[in-house]
């Protein structure tokens, strides 16, 4: 009965075949309900005490053998069949990969936030539905006061006291209720406007808010970080500080880049004059750090918050903020290479 065994191992292992049929006729002759491995486990009780051992050994690697060699044919005839199969020339080169495209918007956004960590500013969020405190009076705009009117607002139906944020100057409020100084954060995000849309302008866009607060902070480093600022995005290294006015500022600036005029499109971007308005800045007013339990007579700060739409559009030539939104292909595939 042993050599019967060694007779079926020898079999086995010599087995080959390239068809499945084939196999699989010799599968069920060895593995089968009624196969030979089967019948030779049955005959176990028969045989001689001594033999025992070795034939339940030798069984064991008969069994073994057979599902072995059942598995590495069954792969090679599937390796065969995907070779075989698709009748395809699969020296063809392949399909081209679809490449997405970073949105004008995030490339600036992107550009700016990169800026702005290389001398020291982390980057921090807030939600895009507010409450009149952190989005008005928080920021010195008390119930009433006039400059409320400067933004037109969409508020929340169902609660009067929720709003749509008209500017991201509401998350210095949500970030100094968290942190205490020093502070140098920058914030972008999405802001709402009740305005009516057309080429300038829409009732969603995108700013970054800015702010420093900590001892000895000064106009001065006001002025050198957004020079520092304008030099890094555009290479431009002249910029002017108009006198303005912002409630949770004093003194108040809008801030113009230099751009020159040098081709017929900088004398329309300008409007002849060489000179574009890039952000409104300012140094914290004290009336906004004390709101936040910050003590202004210790410490001092600045804050400015620019417009990433009019940026992007600087940066390239993109003549209608109405273009960012469309999800035109023709205008996002320009930018597949940008980043
Ligand atoms: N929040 C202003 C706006 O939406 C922009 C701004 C101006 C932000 C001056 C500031 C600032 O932080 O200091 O028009």
């Amino acid at each position: 009965m042993i050599e019967d065994i060694e007779k079926y191992l020898e079999e086995v292992r010599q087995f080959q075949t390239a068809d499945g049929e084939e196999l699989e006729k010799f599968r069920i002759r060895f593995a089968g309900k009624k196969g030979i491995l089967n019948e030779l486990f049955a005959r176990f009780k028969q045989v001689p005490k001594e033999d025992k051992p070795r034939y339940g050994k030798l069984l064991n690697e008969l069994k073994k053998a057979v599902e072995d060699k059942v598995r590495s044919l069954r792969e090679e005839l599937a390796r065969a069949s995907a070779r075989a199969g698709s009748g395809e020339d699969l020296t063809k080169p392949g399909y081209p990969y679809p490449l997405g495209a970073r949105h004008p918007l995030s490339i600036t956004k992107n550009r700016i936030i990169d800026i702005f960590k290389r001398i020291g500013f982390n980057v921090s969020e807030g939600p895009e539905i507010e409450d009149d405190w952190h989005n008005f009076t928080a920021l010195n705009l008390p119930e009433y006061h006039p400059a409320r009117d400067m933004q037109d607002t969409f508020f929340i139906r169902r609660n009067p006291d929720w709003l749509l944020r008209t500017h991201t100057s509401s998350v210095q409020i949500r970030y100094m209720e968290k942190h205490k100084p020093p502070i140098r954060t920058i914030s972008p995000g999405r802001v709402y406007r009740n305005e009516d849309i057309s080429t300038r302008s829409h009732i969603q866009f995108h700013q970054i808010e800015g702010l420093y607060v900590d001892e000895g902070v000064s106009f001065a480093d006001l002025k050198h970080t957004i020079l520092f600022f304008t030099k890094e995005l555009f290479g431009k290294s002249k910029i002017r500080f108009r006198p303005s006015y912002f409630p949770f500022t004093e003194p108040s600036a809008e801030v113009d880049v230099y751009w020159g005029l040098k081709t017929e499109h900088d004398y329309r971007i300008t409007k002849g004059t060489g000179w574009l308005e890039i952000m409104g800045a300012g140094m914290v007013d004290p009336n906004v750090l004390e709101n936040m339990q910050i003590d202004s007579q210790k410490y001092t700060g600045f804050a400015f918050g620019l417009g990433i739409e009019r940026i992007a559009m600087l940066l390239f030539g993109i003549p209608d903020i109405r273009m960012y939104y469309e999800n035109d292909l023709r205008l996002l595939e320009q930018f597949k290479s940008v980043l």
